[in-house]
């Protein structure tokens, strides 16, 4: 087949692609009624003209945290015009002038202009408006831990938190979303003092929960019987171990995109096992390249040790990096959490683990470049 021929045939097995795509918010969003109620009690005093409550969103990867700021702002939006909702990520925005830049967007209808305006100025314009209309704001600070590389974010809360100081204006609320919370706790004490957040967990969800959203999507994204019972329930159960929505999301969109290039109108068990291969590997490197310099360092140790006790990774870690424990532990928590490693209590040796990777180690060395 030429790749016209490919590009024009029409024959498809999806009813609508866009909803297994990232940026698809969903219409039904299921089983996170306490996380929403939670996240919308702090919002609403913005509604009543007083400053939003902060708010700290944390939990493990794809388990919607995004998802339900987003769908809450829309909910907002359409509510009321009194509380002013500006979505940031951290990831594209991480400065002080990009961040107020995002708000005076949202605010004003275009980006400030690029005439080195210094940032107090944009900062002044954005709480003057905001003071003179009469109206609350809410910052949500999505991968709020990006903000720490490059210090940013004890003055970005101080900016937003403190600007009745400076400039009368004090109904601002930030909502900060991350995966480990234990990352907050290197804020410094004035930033930890006036952001003092309530805490939302989104926790992994359940082998019924994972169905239940799962099918959801086929139903909207596939045509009728594409999918079996059989292997929607395995898609589910591989879903449900990698504990990642996002993965099972990919997978039934690969297998299907695998069923197409072999011209049939059922995706059968090859097509799955071929999508899993690379969703599996595709997240694994996501997650690989997310990791900053110190957690590098520890996957590159590990990757040198292979299966180890925790004790001996300890003592070449602190060879490496002068860390102490502390921060050992921290890492090691973190990294089991977004599930690069995962810990074994070693039976009669008292609190000593076995440590290793939860992938290939070739593969691991690969994506590392070592
Ligand atoms: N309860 C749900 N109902 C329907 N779809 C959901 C639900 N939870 C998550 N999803 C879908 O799963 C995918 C991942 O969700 P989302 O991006 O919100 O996760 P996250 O917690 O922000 O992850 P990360 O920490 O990696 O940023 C998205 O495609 C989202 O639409
Ligand atoms: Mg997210």
């Amino acid at each position: 087949m030429k790749a016209r021929d490919i590009l024009l045939d029409d024959e498809t097995l999806f009813k609508d692609e866009e909803v297994f795509t990232p940026s698809y918010v969903p219409e039904d969003f299921l089983h996170r009624d306490s996380q929403i109620k939670e996240i919308t009690l702090s919002l609403k005093p913005g509604l009543r003209g007083v400053n939003p409550v902060n708010t700290l969103v944390h939990g493990p990867c794809g388990t919607g945290k995004t998802t339900a700021i987003k769908y809450i702002f829309n909910e907002v939006n359409q509510a009321s015009s009194k509380l002013v909702t500006v979505y940031v990520n951290c990831e594209d925005h991480n400065t002080r002038f990009g961040i107020f830049s995002k708000i005076h967007e949202i605010l004003f209808g275009v980006s400030p202009p690029d005439t080195g305006k210094p940032l107090n100025a944009v900062k002044e314009k954005v709480f003057r408006k905001l003071s003179k209309e009469n109206k609350s704001l809410v910052v949500a600070l999505d991968e709020i831990d990006q903000l720490f590389l490059n210090q940013t974010v004890d003055k970005l809360l101080m900016d937003l938190l403190k600007a009745h100081t400076t400039y009368g204006y004090d109904r601002v609320g930030v909502v900060g979303i991350l995966v480990d919370r234990s990352v907050m706790a290197d804020l410094d004490q004035k930033a930890k003092s006036v952001f003092n957040p309530i805490e939302v967990f989104f926790p992994p969800y359940s082998l019924s929960e994972v169905e239940d959203i799962l099918a959801t999507r086929v139903r909207y994204g596939l045509y009728d019987s594409v999918l079996s019972k059989k292997l929607f329930a395995e898609i589910a159960s591989k879903t449900y171990d990698v504990g990642d929505l996002r993965f099972g999301i990919d997978l039934i969109r690969r297998s299907a995109l695998f069923a197409e290039q072999d011209s049939v109108r059922k995706i059968d068990s090859e097509h799955v096992e071929k999508a899993f291969g690379t969703s599996k590997d595709k997240k694994f490197e996501q997650i690989l390249n997310s990791l900053d310099a110190s957690e590098r360092k520890f996957m590159e140790i590990l990757v040198g040790t292979g299966p180890v006790r925790s004790g001996d990774l300890y003592v070449k870690y602190r060879e490496k990096t002068g860390s102490g424990v502390k921060k050992y532990n921290q890492l090691i928590s973190k990294l089991e959490h977004v599930g690069l490693i995962e810990t074994m209590p070693l039976p009669g040796r008292g609190q000593s683990r076995e440590i290793k990777t939860r992938y290939d180690l070739d593969n691991v060395r690969e994506i590392l470049g070592l």
